[in-house]
């Protein structure tokens, strides 16, 4: 078993301060890692080296730093097996969903090699003769950038493609139980030939990060956080970060709706429920939460996706399985607290809880004893004040409410608070028209999963979701570099403004006769 460790700019310490191990969650005997953990001084000490390597990776010309952004690419790409296999040993991934997910770093990087010969500023007229105004996207400086495991490779790649690509140096938090492929990714990257310092690695915990972010913040060594993971910690990144006037990148739960209609193509909705809500074991930010079908509809549509849900292969993440186990024994551990939340008015179809040789699953790929497999789980006639209703449940359980009219369900849709991800299945563009205008999610699918969104469309939540930080595409650049404008006086006067513009005087009396 090897070891991992942070990976810091040479010169700067992180003391070893524990140790934790990375575990095979379908086989808890296969130790993937053993991570040695830092404590606050080696997330500043981190980001004081950062401090002192982004000016030069800002001074390389941005074609040239997209240059490097292709050399990633392409050694993830060469990669690619390696990293998935890495991926699934480490958080249970199924393997074909790992290959995706390291995709999604090649499109990532495929999108902003070229970004590096744009980077756009504008010109812009002024409102006086012989001066000339104009708009520079700079760096921020440092990102210090936590993530959580789930997607341990793809979601990281959304922060430090386009952070780096901007000229920024960037420390990265990786989630413990995924250090191992962190360590990969942050080996592939730096390949490429990213200067010292520039990509720095830190493990720690919870605590540990925090206030070694305290730190680093009121010492003014970073000048950006990027923050996927709960809405509970991303609320309290917020708060830190709001003492010294940032504004942090977040991306939180989500409580993602599926509103299906009675003009919906219900073969259609029942598979997207099924790959949403169950598929990475319903642990992504963008995995269903509820379905919210019309009382018309609900009958055929819950007995429809209780067959497809019985019919699903799980069980071995290397198989071909619509999910493995759960990431970790911490996310096994509260996912069975959410299964408290199941009360006496609910209706559950099947088995709940771990797999096991006495509670079995047919058709089960594997030895469920192996790992943290757990049933699907699907919890009908959820009511509204329902914590099943209002809160994140990570993990393969989803809900089902009824509703009667669209507004009732827009209602019930954004009525959890969260507003990451949603759905709409429907023949019927203005009932999709009408969704999109009213549910408060960033994103919405039509006919299609709350999950798997593109790499190059906005991706981010509102609510207790996020702060209205927007990754991927071109939007993400906000992110991550800040406008400065110039404004050039070549007339060899002062001219002020508001005051000294010409003015050409209208007749605003005139009227046609
Ligand atoms: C996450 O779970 O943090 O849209 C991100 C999706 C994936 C990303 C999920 N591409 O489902």
């Amino acid at each position: 078993m090897r070891t991992v460790t942070s990976q810091l700019a040479a010169g700067a310490t992180a003391t070893v301060a524990g140790t934790v191990t990375s575990v095979n969650p379908a086989d808890l005997g296969d130790e993937v890692t053993e991570v040695q953990l830092t404590d606050a001084a080696g997330l500043v000490a981190a980001a004081r080296a950062a401090r002192a390597a982004q000016p030069a990776w800002a001074a390389v010309p941005a074609p040239v730093r997209g240059q490097v952004i292709a050399s990633i690419g392409r050694i993830v790409e060469a990669n690619k097996a390696a990293l998935a296999a890495l991926v699934t040993r480490e958080i249970g991934k199924p393997y074909a969903e790992a290959l995706g997910e390291v995709q999604e770093i090649v499109d990532t990087c495929d999108f902003f090699l070229g970004e590096g010969r744009r980077l756009y500023g504008e010109t812009v007229p002024s409102e006086m003769p012989d001066k000339q105004l104009f708009t520079f996207r700079v760096p921020v400086g440092v990102a210090a950038v936590i993530t959580a495991g789930n997607f341990p490779v793809a979601v990281p790649s959304w922060y430090l493609v386009p952070a780096l690509l901007c000229g920024n140096a960037v420390v990265w938090k990786p989630a413990e139980y995924a250090a191992a492929s962190a360590q990969a990714m942050f080996d592939l990257f730096v390949a490429a030939g990213l200067p010292d310092g520039v990509l720095q690695l830190v493990h720690a915990d919870g605590p540990a990060t925090f206030d070694g972010l305290e730190q680093a913040l009121g010492q003014r060594l970073v000048d950006k956080v990027g923050f996927t993971g709960s809405t509970a910690v991303g609320e309290r990144i917020g708060e830190l970060c709001g003492r010294y006037l940032q504004s942090p990148c977040l991306e939180l739960g989500g409580k993602n709706p599926m509103v299906v209609t009675p003009a919906a193509d219900l073969a259609l909705a029942v598979e997207g429920a099924l790959f949403s809500g169950f598929g990475t074991a319903g642990q992504r930010c963008t995995s269903l939460g509820t379905v919210i079908v019309h009382e018309d509809v609900h009958d055929a549509f819950v007995d429809a996706l209780t067959s497809a849900v019985a019919a699903a292969r799980l069980g071995d993440p290397r198989e071909d399985v619509l999910y493995g186990p759960l990431l970790s024994p911490r996310f096994a551990q509260r996912y069975e607290e959410y299964l408290d939340w199941i009360g006496g008015h609910h209706e559950v179809r099947g088995a709940t809880g771990r797999i096991t040789a006495d509670n079995p699953r047919d058709g089960f790929v594997g030895d469920p004893a192996a790992g943290l497999f757990y049933h699907p789980v699907v919890v009908d006639n959820v009511q509204p004040d329902d914590r099943l209703f209002l809160e994140e449940t990570f993990g393969p359980i989803i809900g089902i409410a009824t509703y009667r009219d669209l507004d009732e369900a827009i209602a019930l849709a954004n009525r959890p608070g969260y507003g990451l991800s949603s759905s709409i299945y429907t023949t019927d563009p203005t009932e999709a028209f009408r969704f999109r205008a009213g549910v408060g999610a960033g994103m919405v699918s039509v006919n299609n999963s709350t999950s798997g969104a593109e790499a190059h469309l906005p991706f981010g939540g509102n609510g207790r979701s996020g702060n209205g930080s927007r990754q991927s595409g071109r939007w993400v650049l906000d992110q991550f570099t800040r406008w400065q404008s110039m404004n050039w006086d070549y007339s060899g006067r002062l001219q002020k403004a508001q005051m000294d513009t010409a003015a050409i005087v209208p007749d605003l009396s005139y009227r046609l006769a």
